[in-house]
């Protein structure tokens, strides 16, 4: 399957009613949320683009909000793609409400950083893919080490980790010691183009092959 073929479109309604909350949520919780938007389908599928999936592979979702990647995602299984998913989500109404719109996937209540445990607890294989919807760059350095420790964990030998930062902050520091970290965490590192029909506009860091001795463990 060419993932570069799905790109979900969500019903008009349903992009509203999510944006609304998922504004809503960053009202109340405004450091976890950390953006006033969903991310675009276009974001979306250029956090999927490329990846080498196959049947049976795992792939594990941090922070799934109001589910724009998780979209893309159940587009691969409907077209016939049988990939295993986990969702964890630490915002208790954004996962309440993922399990009830998509009953046929996982998602789990709670911090990424206990994802090896959440993992473990359901004997699930090593993950083909983690994609993080985190605002990693936001978080205390010490926080990133404990999901990049956890993130080496998880992941197959020869599986891929991607996450996505805003082309405004593309010149800070934060900015820059995440794409250190992503390039010293694995063996393969890449940024995308920007994604520019996005809002604010991103890039994807995609790094393959994690390091298990790496810096950040
Ligand atoms: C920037 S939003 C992105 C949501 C969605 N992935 C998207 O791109 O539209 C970050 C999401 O991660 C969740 N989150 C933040 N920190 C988390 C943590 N430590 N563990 C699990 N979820 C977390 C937030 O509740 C929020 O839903």
């Amino acid at each position: 399957m060419n993932p570069r073929r799905a790109v979900a479109k969500a019903p008009l309604l349903e992009t509203v009613s999510d944006a609304a909350y998922f504004f809503r949520r960053f009202l109340k919780h405004p450091l976890q949320v950390a953006s006033v938007l969903p991310s675009s389908r276009f974001l979306a599928a250029a956090m999927f683009s490329g990846l080498p999936l196959a049947d049976g592979d795992l792939v594990i979702e941090f922070g799934p909000g109001t589910g724009a990647f998780t979209r893309e995602l159940l587009h691969l299984r409907r077209a016939g793609l049988r990939l295993r998913y986990l969702g964890i989500e630490r915002d208790a109404g954004m996962c309440q409400r993922l399990s009830a719109r998509y009953p046929e996937l996982d998602f789990q209540l709670g911090d990424v950083r206990d994802a090896p445990r959440h993992v473990a607890e359901r004997n699930l294989p090593q993950a083909k893919a983690v994609i993080s919807g985190l605002s990693l760059m936001l978080m205390p350095e010490s926080v990133q080490d404990e999901v990049f420790a956890g993130v080496t964990t998880i992941l197959a030998k020869d599986g891929v980790f991607r996450t996505f930062s805003y082309l405004n902050n593309y010149p800070t520091g934060a900015a820059a010691r995440l794409r250190k970290r992503v390039a010293s965490s694995f063996d393969h590192f890449s940024i995308s183009r920007p994604v520019i029909r996005n809002l604010p506009p991103a890039y994807v860091l995609s790094g393959t092959s994690p390091l298990r001795c790496g810096p950040s463990r």
